[in-house]
């Protein structure tokens, strides 16, 4: 059996929340979810699936504790690892939704990590985001403020998906 380590940066605790809500669908363990701000790149070692997931800031920023925490990781040979990314924004910040997933996604691609548990056919609705690379949502993203109604439902499937490809 793989081993999955989550890994999240939260400002104002909803990715935390989401991250905690994958936990509990995939039996990860309390002490296997991290909260970036307070562990070391390295921690990744122990894990065969990692689940990154980040908020976006700013005017489409990467969460700055994952930011910090994803420079550390270009040091690390992921090649062996599996990577699943999800985030959470603001659909109504139509130009840069969730954008943090895709800055993960391209921030991680010299690690050689084998990315996982892409998200298809949601219907989100914005502009533009960096999640969104050549037609394929690279990751899991929850819209908490305009949406949450729909989470629940998002967390179930994307966990299948996760389940099946792992
Ligand atoms: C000042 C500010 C800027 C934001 N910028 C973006 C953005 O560019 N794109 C986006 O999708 N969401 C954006 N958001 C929405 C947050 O990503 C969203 O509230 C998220 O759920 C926060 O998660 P966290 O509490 O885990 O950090 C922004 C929110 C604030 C308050």
């Amino acid at each position: 059996m793989k081993k999955i380590g989550i890994f999240y940066g939260s400002t104002t605790g909803t990715t935390e929340k989401i991250a905690r809500g994958l936990a509990k669908r995939l039996g990860v363990e309390d002490k296997d979810i991290h909260d970036v701000a307070e562990t070391a790149p390295s921690a990744v070692g122990d894990y065969d699936v990692l689940i990154l997931g980040a908020s976006t800031w700013g005017a489409g920023d990467l969460q700055e504790d994952m930011a910090t925490f994803i420079d550390g990781l270009k040091a690390i040979d992921l090649r062996q690892t599996e990577v699943a990314l999800f985030g959470c924004g603001d659909e109504n910040m139509a130009e840069t939704f969730c954008d943090g997933v895709g800055e993960m996604y391209h921030r991680l691609h010299e690690t050689h990590a084998e990315f996982i548990a892409p998200f298809e056919n949601d219907p989100y609705k914005y502009n533009h985001s960096d999640s969104d690379v050549k037609g394929m949502i690279v990751g899991l993203c929850i819209d908490q403020a305009n949406h949450p109604e729909l989470t629940d439902a998002r967390l179930d499937a994307w966990c299948e998906a996760i389940k099946q490809e792992i």
